[in-house]
């Protein structure tokens, strides 16, 4: 069969990853056919790494061009809207990195012109079809920790201007700050494990009026930070689930503070970093006397799991765009479906800022979509009682 052909708008810092799984995981499904930046040398490095063909003048050259099948928009979170509407509006369809736009009612606007004109549109994270997440999925729905009652979830670091080469754009409106910037990773997977959320607390705070980027190429500048860089957020999901998650670039990241715990009614599971595709899974489970009474309720250790998937479990960013890929052959929907799923989570973040203490209804729609089948080599996930009986072993011996 032909392979879908991606055209690049945007060839920076997370561009690398992409190119390299087209050409190397996913090469037999994907060919990268042409690349444009506002910096022609980034386009240009990318071409003669990759042997690829056209550099476009700019981002409209590469949206008239009809061997374009998928416009992939690698552009910063300002500038995803302008992107993603010009390409739709040529008639492409688009599958754009996080957030699906700076704000919910841009996101709201690109999904009914893509709906209007029958054409899909799709947006990151795509970490949420890991074998990480995938597996925890998969683990819930075969009951292992019972019902679910809640979740905490953590993403605390102290930026990004330690590492990225040109981070302004995560410090300033529209588009920056943490919950933008990585809240669609923690809310995706939060929607993967308890569905729609129906509503949202936040609170913020920015700590520090200005930052120093340390990388290179530009180490010294001075960043004016006009956005919230703590922030904090109470998700009422529509199953009755209830999650904490606060998201920080101000705080040093501690050790042995969990992603996300997932807390059920027989038991507790630690999720792994859901801006990762693999990682370990942990599973806490109380037991039963033979009377169904809860004994030894929280004592014993943490179980590993090996998720259930043993795909997509290293860095297989593109995993969504290859996922759309297939959907557009089959006509089935694809997982991350702007309609479906990635507006839903902006409406989520964007209400998190909005909030200032008091609660916001969620009203867009979200669907969650199949798990992914499994690959060869793994089974079904483990049941409550495996895990009993292997909480045992690892007892017996020692672990
Ligand atoms: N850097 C990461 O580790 C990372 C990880 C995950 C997701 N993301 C997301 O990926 C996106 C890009 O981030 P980045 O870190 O690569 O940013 P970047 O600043 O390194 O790259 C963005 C590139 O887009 C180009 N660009 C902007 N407008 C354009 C246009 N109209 N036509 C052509 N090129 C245009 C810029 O010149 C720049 O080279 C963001 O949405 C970010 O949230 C980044």
């Amino acid at each position: 069969m032909a392979r879908m052909r991606v055209g690049f708008v945007g060839v920076g810092d997370i561009s690398g990853i992409y190119l390299k799984n087209f050409h190397g995981m996913f090469a037999n499904d994907i060919e990268v056919v042409g690349v444009c930046d506002l910096l022609r040398e980034k386009a240009a490095r990318a071409a003669a790494k990759y042997h690829i063909p056209k550099i476009y003048r700019d981002m409209h050259e590469l949206f008239a061009d009809p061997q374009v099948d998928i416009v992939l928009n690698l552009t910063r979170p300002a500038e995803h809207y302008d992107v993603t509407k010009a390409a739709l509006e040529a008639g492409k369809p688009v599958y754009t990195e996080k957030p699906l736009a700076a704000t919910f009612a841009q996101g709201k606007e690109l999904l009914e012109l893509a709906q209007a004109r029958g054409l899909m549109l799709c947006g990151a994270p795509d970490t949420f079809l890991g074998a990480g997440v995938q597996g925890c999925r998969r683990l819930l729905e075969a009951d292992v920790i019972g019902k679910p009652v809640g979740a905490a979830a953590h993403m605390i670091c102290h930026g990004h201007e330690t590492w990225h080469p040109d981070p302004e754009f995560y410090y300033q409106a529209p588009g920056g700050g943490p919950m933008l910037d990585m809240g669609p990773y923690y809310v995706t997977a939060l929607t993967q494990f308890f569905g729609p959320v129906q509503s949202v607390v936040g609170m913020a705070r920015a700590t520090y009026p200005k930052r120093w980027i340390t990388s290179q190429p530009l180490s010294g500048t001075e960043i004016d930070v006009t956005v919230p860089t703590y922030q904090a957020a109470l998700l009422r999901f529509r199953s009755g689930a209830i999650a904490t998650l606060v998201t920080t670039f101000d705080v040093y990241s501690m050790p042995g503070v969990n992603h996300i715990e997932l807390y059920g009614e027989r038991g507790n599971m630690i999720v792994p970093d859901p801006n990762e595709f693999g990682g370990e899974i942990k599973i806490k489970i109380g037991e039963r006397n033979s009377a169904g009474a809860k004994q030894n309720w929280g004592h014993g250790k943490w179980i590993p799991i090996d998720s259930p998937y043993d795909s997509f479990s290293a860095n297989s960013r593109g995993v969504g765009l290859y996922d759309m890929a297939q959907a557009m052959r089959t006509g089935r929907a694809p997982r991350a479906s702007a309609a479906l799923q990635t507006l839903h989570v902006l409406e989520v973040l964007e209400a998190v800022a909005r909030s200032e203490g008091s609660a916001i209804e969620i009203t867009s729609p979200f669907e969650a979509q199949a798990t992914l089948p499994f690959s060869a080599g793994r089974g079904e996930p483990p049941t409550w009682e495996t895990v009993q009986q292997r909480k045992k072993l690892c007892r017996e011996i020692g672990r």
